[in-house]
């Protein structure tokens, strides 16, 4: 099974999670595209959705699904969104994608976040893909000098600016051996706006695709 068929089949799994008649917290990137297509089989049941990324915003409304401002809710019940890499703890790398602010703050906001991705996400310990860190563009030099300094390699991403006008630098070769403290650690470079590390909130069930079919890994 290809992984883009493994990301359909846990978009279609994830859909068992969503709460009938609430708003829902929808994540970003090509798992994601595939849980808002399947979702529209269910849109007379979904109220609105709380989108982590214009793009996101486009294909809800696309198919039929009111997009809400995160302000207009007081807390989601759940969020739906996919990952770069998970351990077995559930935490996980992301921001791929260059959406990872406002998914962090729709995960926060959320009860319950249920992660969907191929199998290949799966890792013994995060850092093999290098770590989205969304910058204040004026801070880049100083928080990638910064970033060097903890043992990464940033590579600035050319040519991206975010929904909320930043910019991101990738860190390569990171060893991560404590998430939480790395997510800490660097959440207090000035200039950091966000880090892809999801430790310290990291996912409550992850539906991972494998040939075999969906499997389901919780906290
Ligand atoms: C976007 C993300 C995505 O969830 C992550 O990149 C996974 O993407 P895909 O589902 O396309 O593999 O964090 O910022």
């Amino acid at each position: 099974m290809s992984a883009d068929a493994q990301k359909k089949a846990v978009a279609e799994a994830a859909l068992h999670y969503v709460p009938p008649d609430e708003i829902l917290g929808v994540g970003t990137g090509s798992t994601v595209n595939h849980f808002i297509r399947a979702l529209a089989s269910m849109r007379d049941r979904i109220p609105g959705a709380v989108s982590s990324s214009e793009a996101s915003s486009s294909l809800l409304e696309e198919v039929g699904i009111p997009v809400v401002s995160l302000n207009e809710v007081h807390e989601l019940s759940v969020y739906v969104d996919g990952a770069d890499e998970a351990n077995r703890h559930l935490q996980l790398i992301k921001g791929g994608g260059a959406a990872l602010t406002r998914e962090k703050i729709v995960a926060a906001a959320s009860r319950r976040f249920v992660c969907i991705a191929d199998e290949s996400k799966l890792v013994g310990a995060l850092g093999g893909f290098p770590l989205p860190v969304e910058v204040i563009p004026m801070a880049r030099s100083y928080v990638a000098r910064q970033l060097s300094r903890l043992g990464g390699r940033p590579v600035y991403r050319q040519g991206v600016v975010t929904d909320n006008g930043n910019v991101i630098l990738d860190v390569h070769d990171l060893e991560i051996n404590e998430p939480i403290r790395l997510e800490q650690a660097i959440n207090n470079i000035a200039g950091v706006v966000c880090n892809g590390l999801f430790a310290m909130r990291p996912a409550d069930v992850l539906l991972l695709g494998s040939p075999g079919g969906v499997q389901t890994l919780e906290r």
